[in-house]
């Protein structure tokens, strides 16, 4: 009689019952992918999930949908080309204007503006046709809905089918986005430490990356070399589970000047270094790649001679949107469009000191 109870208890008493289903990862992520019945918007998630939604919101998969993507396609038009770029960006079937009917196109009556606006919001990683997926419950769970456990959530591979690609757009003998794969061979990937391990920690949804100035200061350590005819920056990849930075949309730029005794730069003094994946605008060409790998290391060096008595600054500054940016300047020599311009102001506004030292060189080598 006790476990009849105890069954009973179960079975209807905790509504957060687990539902099972043998979707693979594969299949749930085949694009476009189905959202179905279930309450589609992030507000209705976040009446519950309060933590996981104000993280959400200001990550950037909330603003994948954002002007800079806008501004670049005619769904109606090019259904092709836009849901190239919906495979990553709005990747659900209810936030694409058209589907794929025999050899064309047609118009989709589950569209909804609004789902496809939220961008990868939560029901894109965790709902398909109406039934809720999560990973293994970290804690103790009081009531809530039915879902299913997948342990995929805690895997790589859950990130790589919008973080990795395989095929096509290879320059210079190298995939333009290769992220899951730089991982993998890294000792991270080897050991397994995941992308949410430091993307996800504590699961939380923050999803920071090169924006994010604190960090990117946890992934990379500087050291100042001083010496007699030069002094060196090491910037170390400490803490990157891939390149620093893995993509070609970053670059991250080294300076180097001198200040006189009231801190003036002296003319003429200052250079520049690179790190980063440089690409022409129309993806055609590989201008460097001084990318650093997981554990390596970016000398820049500056001659002492010269700087005597005075001061050496060095600074690391990031540009996150540093393609982009270019991109969209270049646009707005054809076009007057208003996403555009939205598009630039944030790409325009976007970085950030990363680091800075002023070092003194006696007027007398020691
Ligand atoms: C459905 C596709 C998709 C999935 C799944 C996905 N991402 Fe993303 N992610 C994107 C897109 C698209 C962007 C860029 C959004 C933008 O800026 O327009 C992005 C941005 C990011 C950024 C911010 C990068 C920056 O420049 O600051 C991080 C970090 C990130 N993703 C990590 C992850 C991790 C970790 C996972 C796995 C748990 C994951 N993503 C799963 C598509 C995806
Ligand atoms: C393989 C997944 C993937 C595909 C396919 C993809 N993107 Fe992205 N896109 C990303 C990620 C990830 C970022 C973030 C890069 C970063 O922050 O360094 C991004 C960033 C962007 C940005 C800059 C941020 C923003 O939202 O303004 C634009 C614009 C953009 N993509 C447009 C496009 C267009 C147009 C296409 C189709 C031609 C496309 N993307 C296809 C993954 C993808
Ligand atoms: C880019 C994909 C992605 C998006 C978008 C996303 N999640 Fe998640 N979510 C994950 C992954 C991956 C995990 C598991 C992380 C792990 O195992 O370390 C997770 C875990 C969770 C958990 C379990 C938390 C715990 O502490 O055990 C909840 C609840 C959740 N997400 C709700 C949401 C809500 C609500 C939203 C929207 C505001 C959202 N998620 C948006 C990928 C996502
Ligand atoms: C009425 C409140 C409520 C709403 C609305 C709600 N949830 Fe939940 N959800 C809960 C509770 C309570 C739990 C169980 C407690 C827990 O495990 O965090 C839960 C559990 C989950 C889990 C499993 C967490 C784990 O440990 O693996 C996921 C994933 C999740 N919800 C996602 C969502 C998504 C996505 C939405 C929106 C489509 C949503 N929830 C809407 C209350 C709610
Ligand atoms: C050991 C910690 C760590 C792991 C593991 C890791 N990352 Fe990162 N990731 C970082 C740090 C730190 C940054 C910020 C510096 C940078 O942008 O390279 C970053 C940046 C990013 C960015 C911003 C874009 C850019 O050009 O750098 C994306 C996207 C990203 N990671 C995705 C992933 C994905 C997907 C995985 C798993 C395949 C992953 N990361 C694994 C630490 C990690």
């Amino acid at each position: 009689m006790r476990d009849v109870v105890l069954l009973w208890m179960v079975l209807f008493l905790v509504p957060g019952y687990v539902v099972a289903d043998d979707i693979t990862l594969f299949e749930y992520w085949s694009r476009p992918l189905s959202i179905g019945e279930k309450t589609p918007y992030p507000e209705n998630c976040g009446e519950c999930h309060k933590r996981q939604y104000t993280d959400w919101i200001g990550s950037l998969h909330r603003r994948s949908v954002g002007p800079g993507l806008l501004s670049q396609l005619k769904p109606e038009e090019y259904p092709d080309y836009a849901l190239s770029c919906y495979y990553c960006h709005a990747p659900a079937v209810e936030q694409n204007e058209m589907v794929r009917r025999g050899d064309g196109y047609v118009r989709n009556d589950s569209f909804d503006r609004r789902l496809k606006h939220s961008g990868i919001s939560c029901v894109i990683c965790h709902v398909r046709k109406g039934r809720i997926y999560g990973p293994v419950p970290s804690g103790d769970r009081e009531g809530g809905h039915p879902f299913t456990v997948k342990d995929f959530f805690s895997s790589a591979e859950f990130c790589r089918v919008c973080h990795q690609l395989d095929g096509g757009y290879e320059l210079n003998g190298k995939v333009l986005v290769n992220t899951y794969r730089e991982w993998k061979e890294s000792p991270y990937g080897k050991n397994n430490i995941t992308c949410q391990h430091c993307h996800m920690p504590d699961r939380r949804h923050l999803f920071r990356g090169i924006h994010d100035p604190e960090m990117v200061r946890n992934g990379v350590d500087f050291e100042v070399r001083g010496g007699k005819e030069k002094i060196t920056l090491l910037i170390k990849n400490t803490g990157v589970g891939h390149n620093f930075p893995t993509y070609v949309t970053p670059l991250v730029v080294v300076r180097g000047f001198v200040v006189d005794g009231s801190g003036t730069v002296v003319g003429g003094t200052l250079r520049e270094s690179f790190v980063g994946r440089k690409v022409t605008l129309d993806l055609t060409e590989e201008l460097f790649d001084t990318r650093i790998p997981p554990g390596g290391e970016f000398g820049f060096e500056y001659p002492v001679d010269g700087a005597k008595g005075k001061k050496i600054v060095l600074e690391v500054w990031v540009y996150p949107d540093e393609f982009y940016n270019r991109f969209f300047h270049s646009a707005l020599e054809d076009t007057n469009s208003e996403d555009i311009k939205e598009a630039l102001d944030i790409t325009e506004n976007s970085f950030y000191l990363l680091f800075r030292e002023e070092v003194r060189i006696p007027e007398r080598p020691m």
